[in-house]
C-alpha cells in the first residue's frame, strides 16, 4: 500500500523522530527465523501549542539476528525516496520505482539496481521483551549515508 510513494515529500517524515529513542516493537513480534517484519514508527510531538500523542513518522522493517539481536532496515529507498517492499517469495526487498532490489540484510543484491548504496540501517536496542530504535531519515541519492536534520 505504501509503494511507490516519495517518502522524503512528507515534511512530517523528514528528520522525524528527533534522532531519539523511540519502542516500536514487542521483541516476540520480530520472527525468530530472520524473516523481516514492517513495523510503523509512532512518538509523540510537542510543541508550544500543541501535543499530539501518538504521531506516525516513518516505516521500518525489523529483522531478528539473534536470540536477542534486532537489525532495523529503514523502510525509504535511498535511491529517490521511494519505500521500499519485502517480498518473501524473493526472501529480498524491492523498490517498485526504479527497481531496486536488496538482499534480505538490506545489502544490493543486484549490480544493475540504481540505488547508490545499501538500505539504511538505524541504531536498535534490545531492552528486555521491548525494540527501541532512534528513528532518523537519510538522504537520499548519494553514496554516503547521511542523516537528515
Ligand atoms: S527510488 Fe527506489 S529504485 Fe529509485
Amino acid at each position: 500500500m505504501l509503494s511507490g510513494l516519495v517518502a522524503w515529500l512528507d515534511p512530517l517524515a523528514r528528520g522525524a523522530g528527533g534522532g531519539g529513542w523511540i519502542q516500536v516493537a514487542d521483541l516476540p513480534s520480530v520472527p525468530a527465523d530472520g524473516t523481516p517484519v514492517r513495523v510503523s514508527v509512532v512518538t509523540a510531538r510537542t510543541d508550544a501549542w500543541t501535543r499530539e500523542a501518538a504521531v506516525p513518522v516513518g516505516v521500518v522493517y525489523l529483522r531478528r539476528t539473534g536470540p536477542s539481536e534486532v537489525v532495523a532496515l529503514h523502510s525509504v529507498c535511498p535511491h529517490a525516496g521511494c519505500f521500499v517492499d519485502y517480498q518473501g517469495d524473493r526472501k529480498a526487498f524491492f523498490c517498485p520505482c526504479h527497481d531496486s532490489t536488496f538482499a534480505v540484510d538490506g545489502s544490493i543484491n543486484d549490480p544493475r539496481s540504481p540505488s547508490p548504496r545499501p538500505m539504511d540501517t538505524l541504531a536498535v536496542e534490545v531492552r528486555g521483551q521491548a525494540v527501541w530504535l532512534r528513528f532518523q531519515n537519510f538522504r537520499p541519492g548519494i553514496q554516503a549515508k547521511v542523516a537528515l536534520a
